[in-house]
């Protein structure tokens, strides 16, 4: 299935949902993009983050999702991270994991849902599934109390199992006490400096150290799924957390036994200069297949044939290949797959001498195998570094949702009430609070005939798409083209909404009440002893 966005003036919010003709709304206030993980999380305009950050669409990647949930269909995912080697593990029945993360700041309220459904949707497509309560960050970004942390991590806990989550399949814990989290945050704290806290987070000198801590924890709760078995996983979040999950992806491979590169021959070269001696390499292979390709057959092809570019930075790159080709002089130029030695022991660079099949050479801090492709150099290197005691992470990926407009326009907000409807209000607070939503609505019912109602801009709208039409888009799509063409009327609507809501918050507060009277079998502590 493909979509069609449009794609237009910055300030066109909407996108494509289900078929591509239901949009759903940005919901977004603030005028720049700045993704700040304890700042508001409000996004304007969710292409800058494109643009800016190398977020990828996740509209390009729907056709390779194994029966994606609604929240792909409708566009409310937006967005993702390196996804497809987690999509490709889903197809192919191998081991993957979701994990996400939740501060247990307030009560649950229905943008945590979003994030809930994600976990449970992965693990029902056979994934391993960990949810966390991030009580250390709670207690020292927010400054909650350790009774008020205990309190509100049971409710989200409640919330998740209510929604489905296999607690029996799947892991719950909180930052607090699992000790491997701990252990591993201060191993990641060995490669993490300062500096690049300031760079990532804008940190500054009057920065608490225990909420420098808390992103080292962050950083730990991000790969733990793959500390004793490497695996592709995804962490579903909202965009707001790109910054952390960025910063993992680099932490993995710094403290990890092995990397693995390309090469051509003994030398090391960037991978510009990499690209430069790889297309010599094609061109005096296509025109001699059978003869042995040297260093400095290259350098003169380079030398003759390149166009020197007006581009400085291009002109150096080439000088710098060129240099380095001469210098191998008569070493033959071969492609080959590289294992660089990162933080191994003495006793696991050996053992990853041993593992590599066929023709290899042994360097001093790197291997060069002939006969492997990258992927199962990868393979082997992970394995090598288990194996010895260290870490062999895979760059964990993520995806990305849309944040809801609060049922008062502007932003939901968990210290705004009536903006948001929380998973433990009364079912007739949740209808009440439907009821008196802001609309994408007309002044009078007359023009909402003749012009139709603005869905794209409508809370209530965006109720139905998020929530209410649940897995039905036939349904989603009623509402929103029924509003469009001037057909429903927002009292009728929001009554409609109002009643949904009632039914949702009575049966999923019904759910967490059987799971309550369940919840001390469960492997998760739910009082701490902190003070
Ligand atoms: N920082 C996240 C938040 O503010 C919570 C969190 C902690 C988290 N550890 C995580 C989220 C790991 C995702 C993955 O909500
Ligand atoms: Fe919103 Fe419904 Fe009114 Fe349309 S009819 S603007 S969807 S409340």
């Amino acid at each position: 299935m493909t979509r069609e966005h449009p794609k237009g003036e910055v300030t066109g919010d909407s996108e494509g949902i289900g078929d591509g003709t239901t949009p759903v709304t940005d919901g977004g206030t603030v005028e720049d993009v700045a993704l700040d993980p304890w700042g508001s999380s409000t996004v304007s305009d969710y292409r800058k983050l494109f643009e800016q950050f190398g977020i990828e669409e996740f509209d390009e990647i729907l056709d390779e999702v194994p029966d994606p949930h609604y929240l792909m269909r409708r566009g409310v995912i937006f967005g993702h991270r390196d996804y497809r080697p987690v999509l490709e593990a889903m197809r192919n029945d191998e081991p993957f994991a979701a994990l996400s993360g939740f501060m247990p700041t307030g009560d649950p309220h229905i943008g945590h849902k979003l994030v809930f459904d994600e976990i449970i949707w992965h693990q029902k497509q056979g994934g391993e599934a960990y949810a966390l309560i991030a009580d250390l960050e709670a207690h020292s970004a927010r400054g909650l109390s350790w009774d008020e942390i205990d309190e509100h991590a049971k409710s989200y806990i409640l919330s998740l199992l209510a929604l489905g989550f296999d607690p029996e399949d799947g892991e719950l814990y909180r930052q607090s006490t699992n000790r491997e989290v701990q252990d591993l945050a201060f191993e990641l704290g060995i490669e993490a400096n300062f500096s690049e806290f300031a760079a990532i987070y804008d940190f500054g000198g009057e920065t608490d150290v225990s909420h420098m801590q808390s992103v080292v924890t962050q950083m730990a709760d991000i790969l733990y799924p793959q500390l004793e078995d490497p695996k592709p996983t995804v962490i579903p979040v909202g965009p707001d957390q790109d910054p952390h999950v960025r910063f993992a992806r680099d932490l993995a491979a710094r403290v990890s036994y092995f990397g693995v590169t390309e090469a051509y021959a003994s030398f090391e070269a960037a991978p510009d200069e990499r690209e430069l001696i790889a297309e010599a390499y094609e061109t005096l292979t296509e025109r001699n297949p059978e003869e042995t390709i040297r260093c400095v057959d290259a350098a003169e092809l380079l030398e003759s044939e390149r166009e020197p570019s007006e581009d400085d930075v291009e002109a150096t790159t080439l000088d710098s290949a060129i240099t380095m080709l001469n210098e191998a002089g008569k070493e033959p130029l071969r492609p080959r797959t590289r294992i660089v030695d990162r933080n191994a022991t003495e006793a696991a660079f050996e053992a990853l001498i041993e593992a590599i099949e066929g023709e290899k050479r042994v360097y001093e801090a790197h291997i060069d195998a002939f006969d492997l492709n990258r992927k199962e150099a990868e393979q082997i290197a992970r394995e090598v570094a288990i194996e010895n005691g260290g870490y062999g992470f895979l760059p964990p990926s993520s995806i990305y949702h849309r944040f809801m407009t609060g049922l008062t326009g502007g932003k939901m907000s968990s210290s705004i009430p009536a903006s948001h409807i929380s998973l433990l209000d009364d079912p007739e607070t949740g209808y009440d609070k439907v009821k008196s939503a802001t609309t994408g609505g007309r002044e009078t019912a007359e023009k909402q005939r003749e012009l139709g109602g603005k869905a794209d801009e409508c809370p209530v709208y965006e109720l139905y798409a998020y929530l209410l039409a649940d897995d039905d888009d036939e349904f989603a799509k009623e509402v929103y083209e029924e509003c469009v063409g001037g057909e429903r009327l927002c009292g009728g609507c929001k009554e409609q909404a109002a009643e949904l809501m009632t039914e949702f918050l009575e049966d999923h507060q019904e759910k967490r009440e059987q799971w309550e009277e369940k919840l001390g079998e469960l492997d998760i502590e739910l009082e701490s002893d902190r003070r």
